[in-house]
């Protein structure tokens, strides 16, 4: 269980059925996996039964008490404030970002492929959703030995945050403050993290820039409800959150699309063919992504099969009723993305990867909670737009140039970090078209 938490959460609910009570330590907990019970749960949350679980609190170290952790009153206030800057219309101006960062990686590809060198795919996600997400912040790029720097300093975290979770359920206890090697890396992780974006100020980054920096709008805005703006302390909770949500996901989204892509080379080719019958340019203009609809299936399979938040956990505030099932106060209650998008109930040959699932005529009748890679609710994802509109450029733009192909004897899995992320590396060796 410590090592495959997906793993482990699937042959609970393949094996006890799609509620399931378990001891996590002392922690009376609920694995809950019907798409409408789900969705009850989401219900239930914006009626006061349930909030982010304790669960969040050893994240505080890197988030602190940005929206990610909040809850009630503070994290409303929050939302109100960020939501503005994540709508499908106020994000379509970092499409520019997006499609230059990834020609820029795209003009180095095209070097290693004449010299049949491989990429490693969870590598190059990496580095390219972080430099998208230092420009939409910060309106520059990171220097290349910090940015790298970071990366790892999230990998760090991303790696150790499931197990000090874990470690908190089952000892409730000081394992986590041990001056042990582990933890010290750990601390070492949140200072990089801090030490690189700390140097970026509103008034830094605001200089030169051709499109308002984020930081800069942040610092500006105000609650329209409470008239409430963000100090420094504030705004150093939601630019970190910012900057790791926007990447460990995305990146680790994109990696797993590519390596899906890589194995099916049906699947690429349909790709290939949309890709070529949209694209006027070699820089996709917004309403071309939106006619990328086959694309569009890839990735919600690959959200499907590979999810980079593979669980989401709420306590009981109150005991809840789900179904016929009485959930006591103080519970644990967690979905898994990992387990429903897999349900044999709601997903016909679950292990194949078949984009073709999500078109409509196929979907028609699904249930809204069979599938929710960004969660759902008042909790939904607050930057899935974004997230979306990077995947869907970045694959298109990919796709368009070169062909993948998998390195056969390369088997890939998954680590279950904080994010669903690759083990080792996912090779692929590049044929420019
Ligand atoms: C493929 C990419 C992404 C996936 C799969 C993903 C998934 C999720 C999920 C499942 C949640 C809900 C967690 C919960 O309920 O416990 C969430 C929340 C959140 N995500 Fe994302 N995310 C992605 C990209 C992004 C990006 C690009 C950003 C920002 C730039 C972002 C920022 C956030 C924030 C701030 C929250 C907390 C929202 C709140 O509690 O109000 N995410 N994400």
């Amino acid at each position: 269980m410590w090592l495959d938490i997906p793993g482990f959460l699937s042959s609970t609910a393949r094996r006890y059925g799609d509620i399931v009570r378990f001891k996590l330590g002392p922690q009376e907990t609920y694995l809950v996996s019907r798409p409408a019970d789900i969705k009850h749960i989401y219900q239930q949350e914006k009626n006061g039964v349930y909030e982010k679980s304790f669960f969040y609190q050893q994240m505080k170290p890197v988030f602190g008490d940005g929206i990610f952790n909040s809850n009630g009153e503070a994290w409303h206030r929050q939302r109100r404030l960020l939501r503005p800057f994540f709508t499908k219309s106020y994000i379509a101006k970092w499409h520019k970002v997006i499609a230059s960062a990834a020609a820029v990686m795209l003009d180095d590809w095209q070097e290693k492929a004449q010299n049949n060198q491989p990429v490693d795919l969870a590598v190059e996600m990496r580095r390219l959703v972080e430099s998208i997400m230092a420009r939409i912040l910060f309106a520059t790029r990171i220097p290349e030995q910090d940015a790298e720097e970071a990366i790892d300093a999230i990998g760090t975290l991303s790696g150790q945050l499931m197990g000090r979770i874990l470690r908190d359920f089952i000892f409730r206890g000081v394992l986590n403050d041990l001056p042990s090697p582990a933890n010290r890396r750990f601390q070492k992780a949140v200072q990089t993290i801090d030490r690189t974006l700390a140097r970026f100020t509103p008034q830094s980054s605001v200089r030169n820039a051709a499109i308002e920096p984020l930081i800069s709008s942040l610092r500006q805005a105000r609650d329209e409800e409470t008239r409430w703006q963000m100090n420094a302390a504030e705004m150093r909770d939601q630019v970190v959150t910012i900057y790791f949500a926007g990447q460990d996901t995305t990146a680790n989204g994109l990696a797993w699309t590519f390596h899906h892509i890589s194995q099916n080379p049906n699947v690429a080719a349909r790709i290939q063919a949309e890709v070529d019958k949209v694209f006027s340019g070699n820089l996709p203009t917004s309403d071309e992504l939106s006619r990328l609809a086959y694309t569009g299936w890839v990735i919600n399979e690959s959200l499907r099969l590979s999810p980079p938040a593979y669980a989401v956990g709420r306590n009981t505030i109150c005991g809840d009723l789900i179904r016929n099932y009485r959930v006591p106060s103080n519970s644990l209650v967690t979905s898994s993305q990992y387990v429903t998008h897999r349900h044999p109930a709601y997903w016909e040959s679950p292990d194949k990867f078949d984009p073709e699932r999500f078109s409509q005529e196929r979907s028609r009748g699904r249930p809204r909670y069979a599938f929710f890679p960004f969660g759902g609710g008042q909790r939904t994802c607050l930057g899935m737009h974004l997230a979306m509109m990077e995947m869907t450029t970045i694959t298109a733009m990919v796709m368009k140039v070169f062909t993948l192909q998998a390195d056969p004897r390369h088997r890939v899995s998954h680590k279950a970090s904080l994010t669903l992320r690759p083990r080792h590396e996912i090779k692929v060796l590049l044929h420019a078209r």
